[in-house]
């Protein structure tokens, strides 16, 4: 997909438009940094690395078995599961000692191995998981924070006979029993990252060893499909290849995942031109590195890209740089750049006629959105749909210029830019918000048609499908 061009000219120029899509070949070379990992936390130093650091989901779900709930509510934060290295399953080091400490409200739990961690009671009460507290089909918290005892206090706490449970009494009678796993998981201090919102990502430049998929085997393996997944989450890119030559394949790709996502142009689009015989020389100009549809709130997380008839041409590389990778680079080269790229927002339109009837889409981001944790987050360029609007002093202007200029220029960079020519039967697939797309300038050599479908993907549903996949896989 090209973005806007796509978009709003793709609909209004289709199958005229030389100027609409983008023609693929070629393979990329080995090679790929961690960079961007080193902003994420290590493994806790006070707890032993074995335990935590890739904490087995299923082992979790599985530790618990008390008459008093069933395992599923017990289940932890989300993990990549089998694509994590070393988890370690089943393994579960037993509660040392117990101790309440009264004063700060708090219980100090350690294990065998030293270590120790302190969990308020306010937190653990609104978390018992009995089934009073706790539905235990739907998973649902029965407690509401309007009802809750925030200065509740404990009459005692003590470990399990076997030492991998901890069983409270409240002073109000109540009863509650946790997991060791459990609480080693929600601890507060060092607790470990979700490994899906906060992967560890690959980073990569032109010599990227691009990963492929089989469609056939990913409509019918599950670890196919995990492992397509969470290639799109750590590095954000991968090829899908030997799919059929038809409409309707992104379709059944997503419905492997969940749902597509749709948008003003329609759950899908239609990318086609034909070309003029007569017209040999025909060309088309290079389409710059973009992010589609910057002009809406929620931009779509994942982009799905089929190349179902390709045209015979020269040049028509599809261009692809890793807007986290870059990003980085910039902010180590012109921190104030940086700065003024994730602070200052610019401002995206999209106004037309298209599958739902007339749209006027208006929306705003920062070029590179930082997170909670101001970790790179999202990447947001498209100078097709960039409005005039631009919210800062008059003297900031040109700065703010120079700073985007700059970013753009470095994700071309030879260094830092994939070329890739789609063949028949690919679909290219890649995060939308990290991974920047474009078109190498082409000439066609042979009058042929071009046709390709694009849709997206959002993240919640990848997301989604890969905790569950992972549970599965690691239950086999
Ligand atoms: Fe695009
Ligand atoms: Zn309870």
């Amino acid at each position: 997909m090209t973005g806007r061009l796509v978009g709003i000219h793709l609909a209004r120029f289709a199958s005229s438009s030389p100027r609409i899509g983008g023609l693929f070949r070629g393979v990329s070379t080995a090679g790929s940094n961690s960079i961007f990992s080193k902003q994420l936390k290590s493994s806790p130093s006070e707890v032993p690395s074995s335990r935590y650091m890739n904490l087995p989901l299923i082992s979790l779900t599985k530790s618990y078995s008390s008459a008093q709930t069933t395992n599923a509510v017990f289940a932890p934060p989300s993990s990549l599961g089998v694509q994590t290295e070393g988890a370690s399953k089943g393994h579960c080091d037993a509660v040392s000692d117990v101790r309440l400490d009264d004063g700060g409200k708090q219980l100090i739990m350690s294990w065998e191995g030293g270590q120790s961690q302190t969990f308020p009671y306010v937190w653990l009460r609104d978390n018992c998981r009995c089934s009073k507290c706790f539905h235990p089909v739907a998973l649902a918290r029965l407690t509401m924070a309007h009802d809750l005892d925030v200065d509740v206090t404990v009459a005692s706490a003590d470990k399990s006979p076997e030492g991998d449970d901890v069983i409270i009494h409240w002073d109000d009678g109540h009863e509650s029993q946790f997991p060791s796993d459990w609480l080693a998981a929600y601890r507060f201090v060092d607790s470990q990252r979700d490994q899906i919102l906060n992967p560890k990502y690959k980073l990569w430049g032109a010599d990227i060893d691009l990963q492929s998929f089989e469609f056939g085997e990913l409509l019918e393996d599950d670890r196919a499909l995990h492992d397509w997944l969470a290639e799109l989450v750590i590095r954000g890119i991968a090829v899908v290849k030997n799919t059929p030559s038809e409409v309707g394949q992104l379709h059944r790709l997503g419905g492997r995942v969940a749902f597509l996502r749709s948008c003003n142009y329609g759950p899908t689009f239609q990318v086609k031109s034909k070309v003029d015989p007569s017209n040999a020389a025909y060309t088309s100009g290079p389409l710059a590195l973009h992010t589609d549809l910057a002009y809406y709130i929620r931009q779509p997380g994942i982009q799905m890209l089929h190349c179902i008839e390709q045209a015979e041409c020269t040049g028509g590389e599809n261009l692809f740089s890793d807007g986290f990778k870059v990003a980085l680079d910039l902010k180590e080269v012109d921190p104030e750049a940086f700065r003024l790229l994730t602070t200052v927002q610019f401002e995206f339109f999209d106004v037309g006629t298209d599958h739902y009837g007339k749209f006027h889409q208006y929306s705003r981001h920062p070029t590179i959105e930082l997170d909670e944790l101001k970790e790179i987050a999202s990447i947001t360029i498209s100078d097709h749909s960039r409005d005039p609007m631009l919210r800062v002093p008059p003297d900031q202007v040109q700065p703010v210029y120079r700073a985007l200029s700059k970013y753009c220029k470095m994700l071309v960079e030879p260094q830092n830019l994939l070329k890739y020519k789609m063949e028949k039967g690919d679909i290219t697939t890649f995060n939308n918000r990290r991974a920047l797309h474009g078109r190498s300038a082409f000439q066609v050599t042979k009058a042929s048609g071009r046709h390709l479908e694009g849709s997206y993907l959002e993240w919640d549903e990848v997301n989604s499908r890969l905790r569950v996949l992972a549970a599965e896989l690691q239950s086999k």
